[in-house]
Formats: structure tokens, sequence, C-alpha cells
């Protein structure tokens, strides 16, 4: 059967496809250590997980809004305001299948073909897929490692064309868990505003900050920049509930409206039971939050010592989420039985099929000199990946 020529751009993503490369290594008896995951390795916290079975036992099993129910809009308004200083509506808020379902609508409710959107490199992996599954350009922009990945004013203005209509901040951010400060936003603001651009601000790791970093988003600059900034959260992240499937975003005017009305036609609501367990991670104890970040916490300041006694690689100090984007260029080029290391993608195999590690090659990212490295898993394996990482780097000549 033919498939629809819309498919032929489109990548499946990458970290997908490391982890099922993992499993299948797994499956024959390899003991793999896995530094791609990219979701928390905790239990959703047991108020979370009682809220939905009581919604099973209640018979909360039907269809509900399709923006969501009123009560879980409610929740994530009070968020908005608790977390950002920010009032929206019930009415400006979308919940959908997950913070990837909420950026698909947007780019479908927002893009027309050959319209450009901005996206800073390095990148979450789907964001480029997403921006073409609607016709519209993908452009990358460069970011530097001696700015910590992050986005220069001079870099944004100088991307900008006349077909561009968007960006996309994603603070903290995957895979470099960089955080924007206010300053370095503000410096983006004026050029935003110039050029009315629509900011989608990715912000599902906001919770997980370090370093006493203090959370603030482009929709916190001002009343102006606030209406061009569509906001994109949910509780994956935070609450440990990757699987539960439960996103949104919030945007003053018409946005809302719009991504209902194509949300009704695909979708409908996103899952009964989960948005009555997202209500309850949302207005419920907090402490849970704080358990798991300082341990993100500890382990990101083991990785930092250890990784920096491996020779030649390059560490940028995350601030954010649970990743680290590592500088392996200095591998490039060496051999092992033969084999080069061409790039990214040949390291992390060669880690993978020697070592029994698992990265995700920074290619899937956009820069092909990093392989990035998730500290989701318990201390003990973490140090006996390092263990395996810094052997099987020494061995390559
Ligand atoms: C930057 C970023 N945005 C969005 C998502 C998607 O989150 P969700 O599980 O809510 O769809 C991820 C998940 O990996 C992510 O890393």
């Amino acid at each position: 059967m033919k498939v629809a020529g819309r498919m032929a751009n489109i990548k499946p993503s990458a970290t997908f496809a490391v982890k099922e490369k993992a499993r299948a290594l797994r499956a024959g008896g390899a003991d793999v250590i896995s530094f791609a995951v990219g979701e928390p390795d905790f239990d959703t916290p047991e108020h979370v997980r009682q809220a939905a079975i009581e919604a099973i036992q209640q018979g909360f099993t039907r269809y509900t809004a399709v923006s969501g129910i009123d009560e879980l809009r409610e929740a994530i308004a009070g968020e908005l305001r608790g977390n950002y200083g920010l009032v929206y509506e019930p009415s400006d808020i979308v919940v959908s299948c997950g913070a990837k379902h909420s950026i698909y609508n947007l780019a479908q409710v927002l893009f027309d073909p050959g319209d450009e959107v901005l996206i800073p490199v390095p990148f979450w992996v789907s964001y480029p897929e997403i921006v073409r599954l609607a016709d519209a350009v993908p452009v990358e922009v460069a970011t530097r490692e001696e700015d910590g990945f992050k986005l220069r004013p001079e870099a944004l203005e100088g991307a900008i064309t006349p077909k561009t209509r968007a960006l996309i901040l994603n603070s903290p951010s995957n895979p470099a868990g960089s955080v924007y400060t206010r300053r370095e936003l503000e410096a983006l603001a004026p050029i935003l505003l110039r050029h009315k651009l629509v900011v989608i601000s990715d912000d599902i790791y906001y919770r997980i900050l370090f370093d006493d970093h203090e959370w603030t988003s482009v929709a916190m600059l001002g009343a102006e920049l606030r209406r061009q900034t569509v906001i994109v959260n949910g509780v994956s992240k935070t609450y440990a509930m990757t699987g539960w499937r439960i996103g949104y975003l919030a945007a003053v005017g018409e946005i809302a409206g719009a991504v209902n009305r194509l949300q009704s036609q695909n979708t409908s609501n996103p899952n009964s039971i989960a948005q009555k367990a997202a209500v309850a991670a949302l207005t419920g104890p907090q402490e849970c939050v704080g358990r798991m970040v300082a341990e993100y916490d500890r382990r990101r300041q083991h990785m930092l010592t250890r990784l920096a006694a491996i020779p030649d690689l390059s560490i940028t100090r995350p601030s954010g989420a649970f990743y680290m984007f590592v500088n392996a260029s200095a591998y490039l080029g060496r051999s092992h039985q033969r084999k080069t290391m061409t790039g990214s993608v040949e390291l992390a195999s060669y880690l993978l099929d020697e070592a029994h590690l698992a990265t995700v090659p920074g290619i899937a990212f956009g820069d092909d000199r990093c392989l990035r490295f998730s500290y989701a898993l318990p201390m003990a394996q973490i140090d006996r990946g390092l263990d395996r990482l810094a052997g099987a780097l020494a061995r390559l000549g």
C-alpha cells in the first residue's frame, strides 16, 4: 500500500530507536545499562495512583469535555497562577495526550505551508518532525557550548526572515539541561516583539531545577510577550507520569479554541482516569517533587565528578531536567578493531555493542559532536555505567 508523500521526510524518534536496540540486546541476555532513558525512574506518587483507582471505581470512564474536565483546567490555571504568577482562564487551556500532543496540535493550528519555525540546537528530537508534519519548515539556529547551549540574541536575529513565524524555546532543556535566566530571556524579548514571533515555550521540565535557579518563562516578561507565547507543560516529568499521557497548553486569544476544534476531530478528550490523576498530582502534596529533584541533583553532582575524570570529554553543567549533553568529539576519528568513530551514531553504537551501554547520539538533537546521557537511573547503575564508559573510551585508539 502506498504511504502518503508527507511521511517521506519523517524520521522515527531516535530515542525510541536506541531503546529498541537496547531492549533487543537485553532480550538476548545482555546486561545493558541505559543512559538513554527520557523519563523519571520513580513510580508515580501513591496519592496520584489512588486518585485513578477511585476514578475507575466511581465509574469516571466516559468521554469528557474535549479540552479536559473543568476540575483539571482549574487546577492547571492554579498551577500557572502559583508558579508563573499569570492568570489564565480555564477556557485558555487545552489538555491533551501529553505535551508532545499539545505541541503537535499547536503546529497544526499555527503554521501554514512554508512558515519557518526557529529551533535552537540542540533541540528535542520531535520538534523538527512536528513542524514538518504541518508542512512548515524547521530552521535550526546554532548555539555555542560555551554559552551553555543557549540561544543568543544575535543568533536569533540572524535567523529571522520574512517567513519566520515562531520560535520553540525549551527551558530546562532536553538534551542539555540548559536553563535560561530572566536576564537571558529579557535579551531575546525585544527581537521577539519586533518581529512578532510566536513563542512556543516548552516548560515540561520546569520543576526540575538545580542550584537555586528561579523559574522564568518568556510568558512572564510582560503582557505583550505573554500574548505571543503559548505555554506547553504537563505532568509527565514532574510527577513521574509519562505513561498517563497528560499535557496541556495555555494561551490567551483564539489558540485554545482552535486546538479544541482540532482535537475534537482526532483524539477527543485525553483519558478520563488520567485526568483525575493529574488533578491529584497538581493539587495534592508536593513533597514528592522535592524528593525526586533532590535525588536527580545528587546524581547530577556525582555524574559531573565522574565524567570530569574521564579524559577528553567536554562537560556542560546542566541546571535542570535530568540530562547531560557531553561533547565527545575528541573521540571521533579514533578506532577500535578497525571500526572508526566517524560520528555520534558510530560512537553510541560502539558503546552499546562493546560495553552494553546505551546513550543517545547527539546528531538526533542536531549536534554530532555529542552524546546525551540521562541520569534518570539509580546511582549504583550510574556508577557501573560510567566504569564501562571509561573503559570503552580508553580502548579507542
Ligand atoms: C522537551 C520535551 N518536551 C516534551 C516532551 C513530551 O512530554 P509528554 O510525555 O508530556 O508528551 C518531552 C519528553 O521527552 C521533552 O523532552
